[in-house]
């Protein structure tokens, strides 16, 4: 396992008891190449270091995703006072590309989590203030529902305790090793 994954593990683990250490902040770039930038929910990590993501195929990161596959992730620990920022390459998957993955997925929300996804199109219009109708089957998962997948290229993780601060650069060589160096903060 790569270092800076053993120490995303024990970042976990220590704030295990706070569900904001769950979210993170997720970048990409629009195809004019403009940023945008929006809070999601960590669902977990491939054995092949690919942060899980759910998301809708109707939502603009998925559309930005499809043009330009590059993203960054930005999680902060307040707890541990630790920053990493994973620099990532997604993959896109609906139920046609992997219909395992996708219903699993969908199969871990509770019903308040599956209502979100049964509410209409994300961000168009609400035409009026009464409560959102939720459309479709809890048991049935529907057509824009996906799983994004970041494979992580690169890691900077800055640690904010001791003095001087912990920087420290990830990659991987040209052997596919995972290399780490430390930088100036
Ligand atoms: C705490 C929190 C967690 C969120 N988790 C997710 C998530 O896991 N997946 C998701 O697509 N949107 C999530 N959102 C909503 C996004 O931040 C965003 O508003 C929405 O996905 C539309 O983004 P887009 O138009 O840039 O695609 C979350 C928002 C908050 C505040």
């Amino acid at each position: 396992m790569p270092q800076w994954r053993q120490g995303l593990t024990k970042s976990l683990h220590q704030t295990r008891n706070m569900p904001e250490s769950r979210y993170f902040q997720l970048a990409t770039v629009d195809s004019d190449g403009v940023p945008h930038c929006r809070t999601v929910v960590f669902r977990g990590i491939t054995d092949d270091n690919q942060l899980i993501v759910i998301s809708d195929t109707r939502s603009e990161k998925f559309a930005q995703l499809g043009q330009k596959p590059n993203a960054q992730a930005c999680w902060y620990f307040s707890k541990t006072r630790e920053q990493y920022r994973f620099s990532c390459i997604a993959t896109l998957i609906t139920a046609v590309q992997d219909a395992d993955l996708v219903s699993h997925q969908w199969n871990k929300l509770s019903d308040a989590g599956k209502k979100q996804f049964l509410w209409g199109e994300p961000g168009t219009p609400r035409q009026d203030s009464s409560a959102l109708q939720v459309e479709g089957d809890f048991d049935q998962v529907p057509s824009h529902f996906c799983t994004i997948l970041f494979k992580i290229e690169g890691v900077d993780y800055l640690n904010l305790r001791g003095n001087p601060q912990n920087r420290e650069w990830h990659q991987k060589d040209e052997n596919g090793n995972w290399v780490c160096q430390s930088l100036i903060p």
